[in-house]
């Protein structure tokens, strides 16, 4: 029976926008580390659940359906099964992965929303907003297009102009036009359900500023925001794809994508309580005790640090993120990815190469963009892989099974420890205190790297002790040796789990043992018997597979052709 105490961890992962295929900028830049954080928490015995969603609903699907001739629902239909396919595939460990066109995520939006109009946190007034009147929409800020007014690009778009990154409205545009069809919108007023964060202002001040251990270009980010003054922010759109508010008064007009979607990190929830066959199960994530850990790109830290944690605000009673995990971006061999230029790595490709997945977890995760933006390059992709994993970890692991394979049948039993055995297990123990400690202040890539540096413990040790040579002359210091071994060898598994899962199960059975617990060194097994002859833990990768990667993986498939 759970205790009363163990920990209780909720991991989010922002929601992806459902109008696009994922690259692996959005694997590394938040599914991937929530993931290894998810898996983490599960080792370490905390009560722990990671849920997501597709972002649906609002101006991106309706503007990408409409360029594609399709509607919404058939866009979103396809496009959630691939991206529920691709993280799949990446071993991202939803508990649950949904969708905000379900029917419990439009009913927990609308009594989020009443929640907060009772309280008197959402006013009425006027917001004047591009419309085309060729397709009759109106526009998202982005999908205006015209001169801008600062630079004089000339394909500046209505949020902010690319060129010199001057934050815009699509007002100041100068010749603005419909990027869908090139014609010219026309400004309508439209009367529209404001937020009025100014209300919650002081509160979210107190509460950023207590969060000490947030990376500090998040606070900065969140303080910035704040001290520029907040101003109440329109919720809802003239749209008829989305959740409607549950208004009279405004009845044919739906919410903001960005008020609906953080709502369905609560509905996800929902809905997995709901699976299990307890529905009031969510409360324990959101009201009890219990540690949120949001996951998100730059450009989303305002929403995650200011937007959502001021809705919880006027809402009350729900629980507020705890870390808001920041990241930056991925570039790609020296430059931003883009799908429409065709310059990345697109995860739709990415199966057909063949590779096993924790090799590009291997790469992926050394490029989490953590403190500053990383890059993507093929060099590097073979190198870390050749020189880190297989050289290091691989090359450990496989020496000294094949070692006890040939030598020891495959099984080698405790007698007792020298000095050296010791030494080398304490120092293996307060690496993996360290890797733990690392991940639990999601500092992923430290402790990725810490783990590699038990590997090369082992593998030190292995060349020092020369087992080869003690086999024929000392064949119980042999054994001892030869066991010690093994247990680095089942540490260095048991530590890769969270990272590499699939090949961390594949060494743990191969070395006979079940472990699902950090601490191997002191609860090491007296006898370890293989349960297999070794293979090889990872395979090198050659020049062919480098260019067989690249020329698969970096072609995106047109989102048109799904629908085809
Ligand atoms: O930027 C995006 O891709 C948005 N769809 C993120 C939404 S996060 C949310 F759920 F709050
Ligand atoms: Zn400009």
């Amino acid at each position: 029976m759970a205790s009363a105490k163990r920990k209780r961890v909720l991991v989010l992962c922002a929601l992806p926008y459902t109008n696009a295929v994922p690259h692996v900028g959005n694997i590394v830049g938040s599914h991937l580390p929530a993931d290894v954080f998810a898996r983490y928490c599960r080792l370490k015995g905390y009560e722990t659940l990671f849920v997501g969603a597709a972002d649906e609903n609002g101006t991106p699907t309706e503007v990408a359906a409409l360029e594609l001739g399709i509607s919404p629902k058939e866009l979103t239909d396809t496009l959630y099964r691939v991206h529920r396919d691709i993280y799949a595939w990446f071993g991202i460990s939803y508990d649950n992965f949904t969708r905000t066109s379900t029917p419990i995520h439009h009913k927990t939006t609308q009594e989020f929303f009443l929640e907060i109009y009772r309280k008197g946190f959402v006013s009425e007034g006027i917001l004047r907003l591009p419309f085309c009147e060729k397709d009759g929409i109106f526009l998202p800020d982005r999908y205006v297009q015209g001169t801008c007014p600062v630079c004089g690009y000339e394909l500046a778009r209505g949020d902010q102009c690319e060129k010199c990154s001057t934050l815009l409205d699509p007002e100041q545009l100068v010749s603005p036009r419909c990027k869908i069809d090139g014609s010219v919108p026309v400004w309508r007023d439209s009367e529209q359900l404001f937020l009025e964060l100014g209300k919650v202002q002081g509160t979210l001040e107190r509460w950023i500023r207590e969060k000490k251990d947030w990376k500090g270009q998040v606070t900065s980010l969140a303080l910035g925001w704040l001290k520029e003054g907040l101003k109440k922010r329109s919720i809802t759109r003239d749209l008829r794809w989305g959740v409607p508010v549950p208004l009279k008064e405004f009845g044919g007009k739906v919410f903001y994508v960005w008020f609906d979607a953080p709502i369905g990190y609560l509905s996800a929830t929902k809905e997995w309580a709901e699976a299990t066959g307890s529905p009031d199960y969510w409360k324990k994530f959101w009201v009890e005790d219990t540690e949120i850990y949001n996951f998100l790109g730059k450009d989303n830290i305002p929403f995650h640090t200011i937007f959502w944690p001021g809705m919880l605000f006027a809402h009350g009673g729900l629980n507020l993120p705890h870390d808001v995990v920041g990241l930056q971006f991925c570039n790609y061999e020296g430059d931003k990815i883009s799908k429409s230029h065709n310059w990345g790595v697109f995860c739709e490709s990415v199966p057909d190469v063949g590779l096993d997945p924790d090799i590009w977890r291997y790469y992926l995760i050394n490029i989490i963009p953590e403190t500053k933006d990383t890059d993507f390059k093929w060099e590097d992709f073979k190198s870390k892989v050749n020189n880190e994993l297989v050289a290091n970890v691989g090359n450990f692991v496989h020496r000294t099974t094949t070692f006890a394979w040939n030598n020891f049948d495959g099984a080698v039993t405790l007698s007792k420890r020298s000095k050296d055995d010791e030494e080398l297990l304490a120092k293996v123990s307060a690496l993996a205190a360290d890797v733990e400690k690392l991940l639990g202040e999601v500092r992923l890539r430290d402790a990725l790297s810490k783990v590699l540096s038990v590997a090369d413990l082992g593998n030190e040790f292995f060349q020092r002790t020369q087992p080869w040579k003690l086999v024929k002359e000392d064949r119980d210091r042999c054994e001892q040796v030869i066991h010690t071994c093994l247990t680095v060898c089942e540490t260095v598994a048991v530590l890769l789990q969270p990272f590499l899962p699939g090949s961390s199960e594949r060494i743990l059975s191969s070395l006979g043992s079940s472990s699902g617990s950090f601490d191997v060194v002191g609860n090491e097994r007296k006898s370890i018997r293989l349960s297999t002859k070794p293979e090889i833990p990872f395979r090198k990768l050659e020049d062919s597979d480098v260019a067989r990667a690249k020329a698969l993986a970096t072609k995106s498939r047109p989102v048109k052709d799904y629908f085809s």
